[in-house]
């Protein structure tokens, strides 16, 4: 029989890379995407993948505890990869509760599902909680986050993470269930919601509108290449050590200002625009609330323990992300207009 791995929140950005490299890597293994399909959820993120019979999705709410409970009785499921979040910083400001809800409430549901099925046998069982960087708080110019960092967040978002992770190590200790855990630096690549720095940029600098930088653009983050993130989930939900937590990162620290004008100098190029044109629109906006100052990830533990590395360099993933934004300017048009919000109606309700 199939080994059958639950995937939550698989259409969204980091989720649907998760899940095109287990269908395709995996055809022993049962793949199901379960995604409420929010704003931040996208199928027409998984077309090429979304007729492999080795796929299949789900529709609803991970704090829905009743469907949750039918779902794991229906399908038995051996592991679960657990992506699905509020993910985007500036709208836990704005609405943090919604926050709590999904990040917290919604993995303490998934915990406990998975506590109930696997309460006799919990031998080849796996529960994967995928974290960020986050939690740790901000660094100064120097140092950078180990696994041994003590928590400190400082946003609505990552506060609900922080608060998701001591979930997870709390159903280790406390009931045993076989976790285990990564904290990840930003994200970059295809698919990404543009809500966020870099698809956001892009998308703007595209049609010519303002790119809002927050504060002075001093800000530094550490970018690292989805698919990079990816293969770091499949190693380690195969080979990590259960009861721990894996940093990952890019090895790749950027200040906004200085990766928005490098943006700006690869859109120039690949729009056939005059040098300088794009950095026109560089926009130094109010700050966000309470703005991290600078993450940075110490991925010497999943180096050593599990080989694991980043492949690409950072100049060489911008130009790629953004030779697929527009070579996909359908997807982007679908994102902006609302289109993308039918997709589930058309394919899956009227089948
Ligand atoms: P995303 O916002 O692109 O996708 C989140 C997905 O979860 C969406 O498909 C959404 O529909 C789904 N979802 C939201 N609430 C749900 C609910 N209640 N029930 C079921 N599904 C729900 O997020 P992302 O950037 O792909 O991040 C994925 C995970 O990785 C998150 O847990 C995030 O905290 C973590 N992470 C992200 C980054 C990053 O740079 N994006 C870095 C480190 C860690
Ligand atoms: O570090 C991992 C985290 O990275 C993930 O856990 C989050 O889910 C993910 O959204 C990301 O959080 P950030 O807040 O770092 O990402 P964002 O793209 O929103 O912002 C990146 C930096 O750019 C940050 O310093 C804020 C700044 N920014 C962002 C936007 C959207 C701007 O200057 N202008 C903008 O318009």
């Amino acid at each position: 029989m199939k080994r059958k791995i639950l995937i939550t929140g698989g259409a969204g950005f980091i989720g649907s890379h998760v899940v095109r490299l287990f269908v395709n890597k995996y055809p022993e293994y049962q793949v199901i995407n379960l995604d409420a399909l929010t704003y931040a959820g996208n199928l027409e993120n998984l077309l090429d993948v979304k007729d492999k019979p080795n796929y299949t999705f789900e529709k609803g709410d991970i704090t829905d505890e009743a469907f949750i409970d039918q779902l794991f009785e229906q399908y038995q499921f051996d592991g679960v990869i657990h992506l699905a979040a509020e993910s985007h910083v500036d709208r836990s400001i704005m609405d943090p509760l919604a926050f709590i809800k999904t990040n917290v409430l919604g993995t303490a549901v998934l915990l406990n599902a998975c506590k109930r099925l696997w309460k006799d046998n919990t031998e080849g069982k796996r529960f994967y909680h995928v974290s960020t960087d986050e939690v740790y708080g901000s660094l100064g110019e120097e140092g950078l986050f180990t696994e041994k960092t003590a928590y400190d967040p400082r946003s609505p978002y990552s506060a609900s993470k922080a608060s998701s992770d001591h979930f997870v190590m709390a159903y280790y200790h406390t009931y045993h269930l076989p976790v285990v855990m990564s904290n990840c630096s930003n994200n970059y690549g295809s698919h990404h919601f543009p809500e966020k720095l870099i698809p956001l940029a892009i998308y703007n600098i595209r049609n010519n509108k303002p790119v809002p930088v927050y504060g002075k653009g001093e800000n530094i983050r550490d970018w690292l290449w989805v698919d990079d993130h990816a293969r770091a989930i499949d190693t380690i939900f195969h080979q990590g050590r259960t009861g721990e937590t894996y940093n990952i990162g890019g090895i790749n620290e950027w200040k906004n200002i200085d990766l928005i004008r490098l943006l700006c100098t690869i859109m120039d190029k690949k729009l056939g625009r005059t040098p300088g044109t794009s950095a026109q629109l560089i926009t130094f906006v109010k700050d966000r609330a309470g703005h991290d100052l600078r993450y940075a990830i110490d991925a010497t533990k999943l180096n050593q323990e599990l080989g694991w590395q980043p492949s690409l360099q950072f100049e060489e993933g911008l130009e790629k992300t953004v030779d697929w934004y527009l070579a996909n300017e359908e997807w982007l048009q679908h994102v902006t207009s609302g289109a993308y919000q039918h997709y589930y109606e058309q394919q899956y309700q009227t089948r």
